[in-house]
């Protein structure tokens, strides 16, 4: 049984509309991700890489988030950590008031399964399944039944817009249309959160702008987003941006603080 925010007396009411740190916000209602201090490290046989030295953050529900920064800034190592793929050294993690940081394996496996949907650069779906039974997959673990299955699964193909393309397999679709059926694949279990590591890495720049829509969309029906990205064109569909340095957040802004920092780059 994970900690629970009575077990540790943190108040549930108070400031939630103005303060806009994490230390200061109560974990879980409208909160769906706060972390404090959150450090992980990675032993290299002797060498000590620090790739987060302390992230504060606070994610509301419904928000659409990008996460950037150059190569190497631990972007990679943060979603690994929101998506419940890994566990930091230091640091708290609550996500939907959930205390996840201290969870064993097999709680933060029924957690990532029940509240992550991910997406992924490299689609990953499998090449001799159709599209359906692909975005079916994610059921067949969590034990759903075939009908009910098949239903769930041609909705969420439909919310992307490939209920036309649901007996298809990879190989017969574009690379927009695969990731839409990865995308599909990630709502189907109605997770909290849509994790996206980089989702047009692989992508030309019109079908990036295909994939975006699909995420704007989503986020304007309420589907809370984390993106990851390192390309400015990419992270400006995103409401609020997050730009991380050397394993600490540098700057957070909204989309429109951000685009003016931007063009203000370019011009100078
Ligand atoms: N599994 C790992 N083992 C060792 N070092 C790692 C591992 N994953 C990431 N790193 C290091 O941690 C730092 C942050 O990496 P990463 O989170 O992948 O950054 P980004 O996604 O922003 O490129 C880098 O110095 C990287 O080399
Ligand atoms: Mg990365």
């Amino acid at each position: 049984m994970s900690e629970t925010l009575d077990d540790i007396g943190i108040s549930t009411t108070g400031e939630r509309h103005t303060v806009t740190t994490a230390v200061a916000v109560a974990p879980g209602q409208d909160w769906v991700i706060v972390t404090r201090q959150l450090k992980r490290q990675y032993d290299m046989g002797g060498e000590i890489v620090r790739a987060l030295r302390g992230v504060d953050l606070a994610i509301r529900r419904n928000e659409y988030v990008a996460i950037m920064g150059p190569s190497g800034s631990g972007k990679s190592t943060l979603m690994n950590l929101i998506g419940c793929l890994d566990t930091p050294n230091e640091g708290e993690y609550w996500l939907n008031g959930m205390l996840v940081s201290t969870m064993s394996d097999d709680a933060l496996a029924r957690v990532r399964n029940k509240e992550i949907g991910f997406v992924f650069q490299t689609f990953n779906l499998l090449p001799r399944a159709s599209a359906l039974q692909n975005v079916e997959l994610p059921l067949v673990y969590a034990g759903i039944g075939a009908d009910e299955r098949k239903k769930r699964a041609a909705e969420a193909l439909e919310r992307v817009q490939l209920g036309q393309r649901m007996h298809h397999r990879p190989n017969e679709l574009s690379g927009g249309q695969r990731q839409r059926v990865a995308i599909a694949r990630a709502l189907v279990n109605r997770p909290s959160i849509l994790l996206a590591d980089e989702p047009t890495g692989n992508l030309d720049s019109q079908t990036s702008e295909e994939i975006m829509r699909v995420f704007e969309e989503l986020a304007a029906q309420g589907q809370t987003v984390v993106m990851v990205t390192h390309e400015p064109d990419i992270a400006v569909h995103a409401k609020r941006i997050i730009v991380l340095r050397d394993g600490v957040i540098s700057s957070d802004e909204t989309r429109a603080q951000y685009a003016l920092k931007v063009s203000g780059e370019r011009v100078h």
